[in-house]
């Protein structure tokens, strides 16, 4: 049974990971999550899981060299898939120094700890071995507006924090693949959405703030641009890439979805208008009034989009879920998780969005 080593799984995108494998594998595989859980990770997300037999939970920091050692040594890992990350720009611009901390010092600490228990003494590796590290298209820097688009050919040139942790991350991998032939792969995706995202980034806080009537704040003239992808779709092109890519590539992730910020904001309120019963009191105050333009991010990325042609090309991988279709199936989750939704927004949240939002 092929034994996969996730980090950061109680995330966002991890946590869809995890269910996404499971729904594909089931019992053909067995799964370690490794999470710190830091602010943004959440074992509810992984509740109606964690008592399956193949899957083990373990509280660890990926900048614990120990502990990360103990695992691979108590486990035979096929696959490590490294998602474990801090993934937030605007705290990276309020407190850059954990992004340097956990993104580039506990990316080396994974790869160290992989490549020790993986390398034979001719310095090869076994052909099941591989290293799958998840990381953005901010790396990329930022296009002019309707012009060009990002491919795994485009330089570095990362501008926040976030980015700049994640480049120099993405960079001790391509080290590991050209010194040690370390078998790797690394996937650049674009900005996702759907279940479990934590509402500090745009989608699931417009979502949050508008059905409370609350402000929904967008930054500068709000006619950035992201690419945005539905977060199975992300957790389909990991896999495949781990199953068909070539080792040692790049493979861009993206949505082919670019939309204005203002545009999703307005796509929100008008599908939750929608989805709400006449007689849902909430539906009263879901309306464009809400909308509150506010200072600009500090260094704000105008424009990010991802040209996905080598992974179609040499994997078969597309996206599949229409953006119209993705937010509603998010917002319906929203809908049904509302405990949820209190849950991640009770305590330090609070505090957070008080200190960034003066609004
Ligand atoms: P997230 O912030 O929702 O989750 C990060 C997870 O990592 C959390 O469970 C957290 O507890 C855990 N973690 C943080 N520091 C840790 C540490 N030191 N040790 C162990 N665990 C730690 O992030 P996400 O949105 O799910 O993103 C996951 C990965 O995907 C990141 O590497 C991110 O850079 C990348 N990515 C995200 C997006 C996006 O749109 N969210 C797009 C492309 C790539
Ligand atoms: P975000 O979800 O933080 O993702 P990223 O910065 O990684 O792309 O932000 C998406 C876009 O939305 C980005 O251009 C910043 C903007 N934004 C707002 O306008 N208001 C907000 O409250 C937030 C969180 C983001």
């Amino acid at each position: 049974m092929r034994t996969y080593l996730i980090t950061g799984g109680a995330g966002f995108i991890g946590s869809n990971y995890i269910h996404y494998m499971f729904g594909k594998y089931g019992d053909e595989i067995r799964i370690i999550n490794v999470d710190k859980l830091t602010y943004a990770g959440n074992l509810e997300n992984l509740k109606d899981i964690e008592n399956r037999e193949n899957y083990t939970f373990i509280r660890a920091d990926i900048c614990d060299k120990e502990a990360i050692r103990e695992i691979f040594a108590q486990n035979d890992i096929d696959r490590v898939v490294h998602f474990a990350a801090e993934s937030h720009v605007d705290r990276s611009i309020r407190n850059p120094e954990v992004f340097v901390q956990t993104n580039v010092l506990g990316t080396a600490v994974m790869l160290n700890a992989a490549r020790e228990a993986w390398e034979k003494e001719d310095g090869t590796y076994p052909g099941d071995k591989k290293f799958l590290h998840v990381s953005t298209d901010e790396v990329y820097g930022s296009l002019p507006e309707g012009e060009g688009y990002f491919y795994e050919t485009t330089p570095y040139s990362p501008h926040s924090p976030y980015s700049s942790s994640k480049a120099g991350s993405d960079m001790l991998v391509k080290a590991y693949m050209d010194t040690y032939h370390f078998p790797a792969n690394i996937t650049n995706c674009s900005n996702n959405y759907g279940p479990y995202q934590f509402p500090e980034k745009l989608i699931p806080l417009i979502i949050n703030n508008a059905l409370q009537g609350k402000k929904l704040p967008v930054y500068g003239d709000g006619k950035n641009v992201r690419d945005w992808l539905y977060v199975e779709d992300h957790a389909k092109a990991i896999d495949m890439v781990q199953e068909k890519g070539r080792l040692f590539e790049t493979y861009n992730v993206g949505g082919h979805n670019e939309k204005q910020n203002i545009e999703i904001v307005e796509i929100i309120l008008d599908t939750l208008r929608e989805m709400l019963p006449d007689d849902d009191p909430r539906k009263a105050h879901v309306s464009r009034d809400l909308i509150t333009y506010v200072e600009d991010r500090k260094g704000h990325d105008r424009r990010y989009a991802i040209a996905p042609d080598k992974i179609k090309a040499e994997i078969g991988w597309e996206p599949e879920t229409m953006f119209k279709e993705g937010i509603k199936k998010t917002i319906r989750w929203f809908f049904e998780n509302e405990e949820w939704m209190k849950n991640v927004t009770s305590g330090d949240y609070q505090k957070y969005y008080d200190a960034m939002y003066k609004v």
